[in-house]
């Protein structure tokens, strides 16, 4: 059963010029053209980061970006109606099934995945495994709650390889969990469990408290004492520098506290959301997509990451329909813009031989990982497009 399919992605009215808006309609197209097109070649892998022809590698089984092509999948099914779509993406639930097998594989990227593969198949459909499957990922979640310290512990000290990680140990809070808190809100209100609720509205506040710089910029990680809960200093992982503003974990938070200000109402989760974009869009002064980290030494030449521009995108879309008519305006304006960058410099999607809908991106690039196709970057660019269009329900 397809549950309202022609419905779910409500459109309403949008303040872009017909300019705007009938080039992003254009480009959400070809989106679409494409994801039907690459179905074939990748078949049931997952794409992990694009290769210099702009084909893919896939991911294993466990990794924290495998559900993005099937929430496009659902996106597109969203969209569309077409069942070529549905397929696509329910090929994809043993995938789900699996990480809930194995404990190593579960940390708090639990959100990103089960609410784009499950939560969309649950609202979209109606089928109820993929529901039941989302919630025992959102117990999984809440039991990551540090209590005293008010916080989801991250990543694990053991890989699923095996490997120890020190680096990785108990008490390390990132900025990328924001974008997880809306599983745990979707569990509260599918089953009124306080619990849910009150872990996600704990891990916000702390982040807010303790990510968040008091000049607008944020830390990627900040480190607590595991035993007592208590903060100890912030540091970072794929940024430049421990006090650095890396772009795309600014964009994780402003996405993250716009669709929890939507979610909750709270006024702390929409003024953080705000100061968040304001001080992301002084810092990019006339750039269009940011630069991978905004405190490197000469940001003008230095990697763009198209990601950190989708996301933020998308989440000034959703700041746009929260907030007061002058400061909508400006979010819209913003948003705007940065899909302008994306759609002048990054866009792929004319390009018959790439498989996937975004150049540029950088997944980590002390690590040697810029200048690619990323997952995340073609899910979020989907979403933001749509956003601007006037669609206003997602799977968060
Ligand atoms: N969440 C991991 C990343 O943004 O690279």
């Amino acid at each position: 059963m397809l549950a309202e399919r022609n419905t779910y992605f409500r459109t309403v009215a949008s303040a872009g010029s017909d300019f705007t808006q009938k080039r992003h309609q254009q480009a959400l197209e070809r989106c679409l053209d494409r994801l039907r097109r690459t179905m074939p070649v990748i078949g049931l892998r997952n794409p992990k980061i694009g290769l210099a022809d702009n084909t893919w590698s896939y991911c294993g089984p466990y990794d924290w970006v495998v559900s993005f092509l099937a929430g496009q999948y659902w996106l597109a099914l969203g969209l569309t109606g077409d069942p070529v779509f549905l397929n696509a993406a329910r090929a994809r639930r043993n995938v789900f099934r699996g990480i809930l097998r194995n404990r190593d594989a579960q940390d708090h990227d639990l959100g990103f995945q089960y609410s784009l593969a499950c939560v969309s198949d649950w609202l979209l459909t109606g089928d109820r495994e993929p529901r039941d499957m989302a919630l025992e990922a959102a117990n999984v979640l809440l039991n990551r709650y540090h209590p005293e310290g008010r916080y989801i512990q991250a990543w694990n000290p053991r890989s699923v390889h095996g490997a120890f990680r020190p680096e990785f140990a108990n008490g390390r809070v990132i900025a990328d969990t924001m974008q997880n808190l809306a599983l745990l809100y979707w569990a509260y209100n599918e089953t009124a469990r306080c619990d849910f609720k009150e872990a996600a509205d704990g891990h916000a506040e702390t982040t807010i408290a303790n990510l968040v710089r008091p000049d607008g910029t944020s830390f990627h990680t900040f480190l607590f004492d595991p035993a007592s809960g208590k903060p100890v200093r912030g540091e970072t992982h794929q940024g430049h520098a421990d006090n650095s503003c890396w772009s795309r974990g600014q964009a994780w938070m402003i996405h993250g506290f716009a669709q929890c200000a939507a979610t909750t109402g709270n006024r702390t989760h929409l003024d953080t959301a705000r100061r968040l974009a304001a001080k992301a869009e002084e810092l990019m002064g006339d750039d269009r997509v940011p630069v991978w980290d905004y405190s490197v030494p000469e940001p003008k030449t230095d990697h763009r990451d198209s990601s950190a521009a989708a996301i933020m995108a998308a989440g000034l879309f959703i700041l746009a329909d929260i907030d007061e008519a002058e400061e909508a305006a400006r979010w819209h304006d913003f948003g705007n813009r940065l899909l302008d960058g994306l759609l002048d410099t990054c866009d792929l999607t004319g390009d018959p031989d790439a498989l996937g809908l975004l150049a540029h991106g950088a997944a980590h690039v002390k690590a040697g990982f810029a200048d690619t196709m990323l997952p995340y970057g073609d899910y979020y660019f989907m979403e933001a497009l749509m956003r601007s269009l006037g669609h206003r329900q997602f799977f968060w």
